[in-house]
């Protein structure tokens, strides 16, 4: 009997010799990683059940052996993190960065090459990426197909865009994993812009579970990589990585080692307020290049250009003519088509609103000549990004600006054409140093000129990447339209303040637009990479304000527009609307004059994706807090608990919410304004309408204040 137990235990140990096993910090999560018949597999648990059952790990090569099989496990090293650190702008004034790590180095014995699998496994979920040390073996490769799955435990119901490799502007399906179907979704996205599979879709991919548990993938750190997609395979209920191919050879990555793939990652939590309270993706990106950081700063604006959005106002272009030439057209000769938004009178008009109101920074769009030919024509020499048009004058703009302590937000569309863009780049940058300008909202509206890259390419993302790399060494911020998502690059070059990569508000002046659960989801994707522009603040909700008869229209109410502020983090925040429109609602305007968009604490209250999110935040300017709680199409009532604040003090909270007969359709301008005092003991269930939201900023009561009676909360 003692022989065959020990017979038995041999076995198990041949068997497994090369599984090993990681637990997070809390213990609720483990990771398995083995070789299976010569292919390395990982499994992810969570209280010891598969969220990922076994899965596949490696590379198919576009020449050469693969680095897909006939590997063994050379060493394992374990290691542990425990550290915090301050990032420049964010939700948090300190960040707790706690994991278990381990690396597995494998060999690969009939090539004689080396690949390394790094896993950092934190209480809320697990990031890994591929190591390639230097080696003569594997000096350059070329990946062909990144191998990489995700095996799903359930058909889970998942919040999913349709996969394209140039763009994440749709709005969301809800459906069980088994009813993926990406064409379905197309078309909501924009017209030159395809699906890449009908099985595939976006991450950042949310998920939740039949048994209540919420799972996010997605990925960390992408530098000189392709973004990674997924398609999903019904058949084996699993993900596989999908890397947008560059157009010429469908070579995915161009590797050369030493060099490293970005981090994979894999959310697990039981709450869905975990999720967006992680700090997971911004841990595994890389600290701050950048060494004095005291001009990046947060920025709250206006701008020339929700007056081009909505029907029938302003024009980017100066005159109405096609096919202008850059270099050798006298634009003073051109007769102005005379809706030329961009012009040294309406300039000075935002500067002054902006003045008024406390607002950081003035953007301006269609400044510059070339929009006569911007979009849909392949031509590569449109911009040249320093020459204006006749009636904008820059050098006036710059001082009546400057005066007024206003900082202007410089405008380059690049209309795709991202090496035009790089060879004018210096001079363009230096322009704008030269006037003034502390910021760059850029943009890649249509297909990439001249090679048609992909915008989540491998060379692509380089480009994204450099212009952040130029802008920091320029004192540059840089808030992205059209880019690959955002993978946490933040916390590296915190001067990359916002991107779009996500159907923002504009889509509501001029499309089906963003249907009122829309941004219930995107905190639970898009923005686990970092803030969003998705331009909030819409007051004139309905299009035919401009134009009669038309359908379009923003689907929420007012107070959800200033919930967004909250709900919503970015710390470049634009307040989009007219200043016309503000006019007309000052005492709801004050709440956007108010917010601020650079955090020291943040409390998700409440939140489920698809449905309700409640957030508090206390800023860092005022150490005040503001709350944002927003719903979807269906009213609810928002549980706020007032226990973040701090028990010593009184305070008055600011109550901004729905009218009782407000509704994102039938009465979407109704909102109610009222004051309370509360304590760290109030609560409060306050009612928010169909598509609707509630807005509350809190400050110290003053002695006066306590005067006034104001009621209890
Ligand atoms: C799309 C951007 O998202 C939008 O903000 C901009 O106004 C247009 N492109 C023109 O560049
Ligand atoms: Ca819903």
């Amino acid at each position: 009997m003692k022989k065959l137990v020990l017979l038995f235990f041999s076995v198990l140990c041949v068997v497994n010799i090369s599984a090993t096993t990681l637990m997070s910090p809390n213990q609720k999560l483990k990771l398995i990683f083995d070789i299976k018949d010569s292919v390395p597999v990982y499994s992810l648990l969570f209280k010891d059940k598969a969220v990922v059952e076994q899965s596949i790990m490696g590379f198919d090569l576009y020449d050469g052996p693969d680095l897909s099989t006939g590997f063994v496990l050379s060493e394992v090293k374990f290691s542990e993190y425990n550290d915090f650190w301050t990032p420049v702008l964010g939700q948090y004034d300190t960040i707790y960065n706690r994991c278990n790590a381990c690396l597995v180095s494998l060999k690969q014995p009939s090539t004689g090459r080396e690949m390394k699998i790094e896993f950092r496994l934190f209480d809320e979920g697990l990031g890994f990426r591929y190591i390639f040390p230097r080696q003569p073996e594997l000096a350059y490769f070329r990946i062909f197909k990144e191998l990489t799955q995700f095996a799903m435990s359930g058909d889970h119901t998942a919040f999913w865009i349709p996969g394209s490799f140039d763009t994440n502007e749709y709005f969301y399906y809800t459906t069980k994993l088994s009813k993926i179907n990406a064409e379905e979704g197309d078309g909501r996205g924009i017209s030159t812009h395809k699906v890449f599979d009908k099985r595939g879709v976006q991450t950042p991919l949310m998920m939740k579970t039949s048994k209540g548990l919420y799972i996010n993938i997605f990925e960390a750190a992408l530098v000189d990589y392709p973004a990674m997609a997924l398609i999903y395979n019904r058949r084996k209920q699993t993900f596989e990585a999908a890397l947008a191919p560059s157009p010429i050879d469908s070579i995915s990555a161009f590797m050369q080692t030493p060099c490293n793939t970005p981090w994979r990652t894999v959310m697990v939590t039981e709450k869905a307020e975990d999720i967006l309270a992680s700090n997971m993706i911004l841990n595994l990106n890389e600290p701050c290049k950048i060494y004095d950081t005291d001009w990046i700063k947060p920025m709250k604006y206006v701008g020339i250009w929700w007056e081009m959005h909505v029907p029938g106002r302003g024009s980017w272009n100066y005159a109405d003519e096609p096919n202008i030439k850059l270099a050798d057209t006298d634009w003073k000769s051109l007769k102005p088509n005379g809706r030329h938004s961009a012009n040294t009178e309406n300039a000075k008009r935002y500067i002054d609103f902006a003045a008024k109101h406390g607002f950081d920074g003035v953007l301006v769009e269609g400044w510059n000549v070339g929009w006569e030919d911007w979009s849909g024509n392949w031509k590569e020499d449109v911009f040249d990004f320093v020459t204006p048009y006749p009636d904008f004058d820059v050098y006036e703009i710059y001082q009546y600006a400057a005066q007024r302590g206003v900082k202007m937000i410089m405008h380059h569309e690049t209309s795709g054409a991202a090496s035009n863009y790089e060879r004018h780049i210096d001079e363009a940058f230096d322009f704008m140093k030269r006037y003034g300008y502390p910021a760059v909202k850029t943009g890649y509206v249509g297909r990439i000129i001249p090679r048609g890259e992909m915008h989540d390419g491998q060379w692509m993302v380089n480009h994204y990447n450099r212009v952040i790399a130029k802008a920091a060494d320029k004192q540059i911020m840089v808030d992205a339209h059209e880019p690959v998502r955002p993978t946490g690059l933040c916390r590296t070059y915190p001067n990359l303040l916002a991107c779009e990569a996500a159907r923002g508000n504009e889509f509501n002046a001029w499309s089906a637009g963003n249907p009122p659960e829309h941004e219930t989801i995107l905190p639970f994707t898009r923005l686990l990479g970092g803030g969003m522009d998705y331009t909030p603040g819409i007051f004139e909700i309905k299009m035919e304000h401009y134009q009669p008869g038309n359908p379009c229209q923003v689907h929420t109410t007012i107070a959800k527009q200033l919930a967004l502020y909250v709900t919503m983090y970015s710390p470049l925040q634009m307040a989009a609307d007219l200043p016309e429109n503000y006019e007309k609602y000052l005492d709801a305007f004050q709440f956007i004059k108010d917010v601020e968009c650079d955090w020291q604490d943040t409390k998700i209250l409440e939140a489920e994706p698809g449905d309700y999110i409640t957030i508090a935040r206390q800023g860092k300017k005022s150490g005040n807090w503001f709350v944002g709680a927003i719903t979807d199409e269906n009213a609810r009532k928002a549980k706020i608990d007032f226990d973040f604040l701090d028990p010593k003090t009184k305070y008055v909270a600011v109550v901004y919410s729905d009218a009782p007969d407000a509704d994102w359709k039938a009465n979407p301008k109704a909102y109610e304004i009222n004051t309370y005092i509360v304590t760290d003991k109030s609560s409060a269930k306050i009612k928010l309408a169909p598509g609707g939201g509630c807005a509350i900023s809190i400050r110290p009561a003053t002695d006066e204040d306590l005067e006034k009676k104001y009621k209890k909360l």
